[in-house]
């Protein structure tokens, strides 16, 4: 049976940590550090997201401001609130919450934003840093998933890494990541999406299998090699009635199937999800502190 990669317990000892490094930073009289978060809109989801990351910021102790603009704004309008966090010398890091109305350019926005400031390592000049293994702010999900890993002492050198999906927020880094010269890393990977051929025997292949294309319980038992170390980006709402809730929450990854069969797994939910606001504080201590461009 595979060990359980338990993401909340990780996820919170990594905050008592940044915690008590706030602590120190007050004792010293130095910088509070302070994210600022735009929402766009009123997307239920992103609202919740944007709740949890400003509450975690109140509970290490950091300062946030929620910027809440309405779905109707100009590209132009927003591009200037932006500028005004950029220009904001108290602020250590901005997020732009994901998706935008359509009628906005993530390009545009995500450009607009200062390197310095880009606490997510969405902007070009931090991907290519990352890409470079240059220091950088990783992307919330990668991070999470390399942290796990590191503090769970899985041994990723001279494996097999298969990432499931491409996206520029999980996928494409995480591919990066895994083969950079690095610990985790020195993986041999391999990056699969929608177009790729006999993707069960490629999955089937890998050591390290990294799940991240958005589709419930795509992954059976039979394209995970025995003892591979699975990791689930995947989080779905599927309708449940013996739920209080009326839903519970499954991954990409049929659970029940893998688990026995698999050394390491990550659990939906519970696993890299907790993680993702764990790394944002963590990439904002980092912002506070000029760590990495200093
Ligand atoms: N939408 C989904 N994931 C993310 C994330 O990590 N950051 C931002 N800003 N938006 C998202």
């Amino acid at each position: 049976m595979a060990v359980r990669i338990d993401g909340k317990v990780t996820s919170e000892e990594i905050k008592e940590e940044i915690a008590s490094r706030v602590k120190e930073i007050k004792a010293e009289g130095g910088k509070i550090p302070h994210l600022a978060a735009i929402l766009v809109g009123n997307d239920g989801a992103s609202q919740t997201y944007v709740n949890a990351k400003v509450k975690a910021c109140e509970k290490v102790g950091f300062q946030s401001t929620l910027v809440m603009l309405k779905d109707s704004i100009s590209e132009d309008d927003l591009l200037d609130e932006i500028q005004k966090v950029n220009d904001n010398a108290d602020i250590d890091g901005l997020i732009v919450q994901l998706p935008l109305p359509k009628h906005i350019s993530v390009e545009k926005v995500t450009a607009k934003i200062l390197p310095e400031k880009d606490v997510d390592g969405f902007t070009p000049a931090n991907v290519g840093r990352m890409a470079l293994n240059w220091p950088t702010y990783i992307s919330a999900t990668p991070y999470g998933i390399l942290e796990l890993l590191k503090r769970y002492q899985l041994e990723t050198s001279g494996k097999h890494c298969v990432v499931i999906g491409r996206s520029h927020i999980v996928g494409s880094p995480m591919s990066i990541l895994m083969a950079r010269n690095d610990n985790p890393g020195n993986c041999t990977v391999t990056i699969t999406h929608s177009r790729t051929k006999n993707l069960a025997e490629v999955a089937r292949s890998a050591d390290i299998l990294i799940v991240a294309l958005g589709r419930p319980e795509f992954v059976t038992a039979d394209m995970v090699k025995p003892g591979a170390v699975v990791i689930d980006v995947g989080i779905h709402r599927i309708e449940d009635a013996s739920k209080k809730s009326g839903y519970r929450l499954i991954g990409d990854v049929k659970f029940e199937e893998v688990e026995p069969i698999a050394s390491a797994i990550t659990p939906v939910p519970g696993g890299v999800g907790p993680m993702t606001i764990a790394a944002l504080l963590y990439n904002t201590l980092l912002a506070a502190e000029k760590k990495i461009y200093s």
